[in-house]
């Protein structure tokens, strides 16, 4: 327990029943908190938070965000910089290590992952087992989940090394994992990792290369690819990240987390929101409709959203979606497919929804997820992959958090309580007579 106790107390006062004096606890940034740890032993009373809105469920030096303002920060550094200044090997050993590395210790942590890219050679019987039309996110899961069964010698949750050695195998082998559920679905021989590529380009080579010809590469397109990685690289305790957390808190082994993460990254609301944002914009279909679209998602009787708007935490413009813009002008330019019908719409969605009443009041800004769709499908990746990049390039968030987690001397099992709507006790009553 990292976050330093403060003087105030809070008073909870329910009318004539409980009042108690309960510390607060403050970080080096953002609100403070009530410590209710010992709330239950001392009123008898739990409290109810569904979704998690008003509860922070540990506390973490990894990643700060104020939603308020915009801000996303990892390790103190603003992700606009992160993006602007550095590369993914260079954040990933930030998320990892917590500081930004020096040019020796970058250069090794590079060739430590590359290192690692290549598969275990039998998971390729492992691949062959699914339809060829699942979904690459099943695959992911199932895959990922295996890599337990097939790396005996990072396994041991209690030893830092091992522990170490997992979460570099899981960095460096998810784009080839990535990449092999794409060319199982399309029929295409596996490729194996070239080790004299980086990361973003290895994995679009082992994407887009066939054993007849290698793909062509631009500066730019690397570049871009390496930025949507940066900015999904970790976002605290959202979903999946917390999914990963609760899966560790038992024990369990860190590929069987991070599989559980990915599971739960899948959702809509959640990672598969960059496939939705495609889907609803191909359902649109012209600019002529997105104010019908736009009905839809403020009528209280549809359940139509417009996605990628919103966030939980962002209520401000997220600083993720301001970077991806710019990123997804840059590659619509160099691809000289700026007049793309789907980038129009889009455009004219944000601008809409930007004005709109509705949109406004309720601080429903793009998300990071907005524009990613936009730029993978400019680089010709389906639909379906969209979210297995997002899980790419947040296994390292996925796996600092669960280090983080792991090296925390007051680390417990994760173990909500509940507030109980069913039955009270009633007599059993015997099949015959039922
Ligand atoms: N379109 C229309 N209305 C919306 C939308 C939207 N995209 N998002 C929220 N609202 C409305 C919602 O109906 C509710 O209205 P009311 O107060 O009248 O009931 C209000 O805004 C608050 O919404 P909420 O569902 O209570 O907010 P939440 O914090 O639980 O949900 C969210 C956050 C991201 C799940 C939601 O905004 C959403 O479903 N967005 C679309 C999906 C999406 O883009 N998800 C990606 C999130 S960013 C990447 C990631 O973290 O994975």
């Amino acid at each position: 327990m990292s976050g330093s106790k403060v003087n105030g107390t809070v008073q909870i006062n329910e009318e004539g029943h409980v009042s108690t004096d309960l510390p607060m606890l403050e970080g080096s940034l953002g609100p403070k908190v009530i410590d209710i740890r010992k709330l239950y032993a001392q009123t008898g009373h739990f409290t109810y938070d569904p979704g998690f809105t008003s509860t922070a469920s540990c506390d973490s030096a990894i990643t700060y965000i104020d939603g308020d303002e915009g801000i996303l920060m990892h390790r103190g550094y603003k992700i606009e910089e992160l993006a602007s200044e550095s590369d993914f090997m260079e954040v990933c050993f930030l998320l990892l290590k917590g500081e930004l590395p020096n040019a020796e210790e970058k250069a090794k942590f590079s060739h430590d992952i590359t290192y690692h890219t290549m598969l275990h050679e039998q998971l390729i019987q492992l691949f062959r087992g699914f339809r060829r039309d699942a979904h690459p996110m099943a695959i992911m899961v199932g895959v990922v989940g295996a890599l337990s069964a097939f790396y005996h010698d990072s396994t041991d949750i209690n030893d830092p090394h091992q522990r170490m050695i997992a979460s570099y195998r899981l960095i460096a082998k998810m784009p080839t994992i990535a990449a092999m559920a794409y060319k199982y679905s399309v029929g295409q021989p596996f490729i194996y990792p070239n080790n004299e590529l980086s990361y973003a380009e290895n994995f679009m080579h082992m994407t887009f290369s066939v054993p007849a010809e290698d793909y062509k590469l631009s500066p730019t397109v690397a570049r871009a690819m390496d930025r949507i990685f940066i900015l999904h690289a970790d976002h605290e305790q959202n979903a999946s990240t917390s999914t990963v957390r609760l899966a560790g808190s038992s024990g369990a082994n860190p590929f069987a987390c991070i599989a559980a993460g990915i599971a739960c990254l899948w959702g809509p609301a959640h990672g598969g929101a960059n496939e939705a944002v495609l889907t609803m914009l191909e359902e649109i279909g012209s600019v002529d409709n997105v104010q019908e679209y736009i009905n839809k998602a403020k009528d209280k009787n549809d359940p139509f959203r417009l996605m990628g708007f919103g966030h939980r935490v962002y209520k401000n413009y997220d600083p993720r979606a301001k970077v991806m813009q710019q990123t997804c002008y840059e590659v619509l330019d160099e691809l000289g497919i700026k007049d793309e019908p789907m980038l129009k719409l889009a455009m004219e969605l944000e601008r809409i929804a930007l004005e709109d009443e509705y949109f406004v009041e309720k601080k429903l800004f793009p998300n990071v997820d907005f524009y990613s769709g936009i730029i993978l499908k400019a680089l010709g990746f389906p639909t379906s992959m969209f979210t297995v990049l997002f899980a790419l390039a947040r296994t390292v968030g996925w796996v600092a958090q669960w280090n983080e987690m792991m090296e925390d001397p007051g680390q417990k099992i994760g173990r909500p309580r509940q507030l109980y709507t069913g039955p009270a006790e009633r007599p059993f009553v015997p099949l015959v007579k039922r």
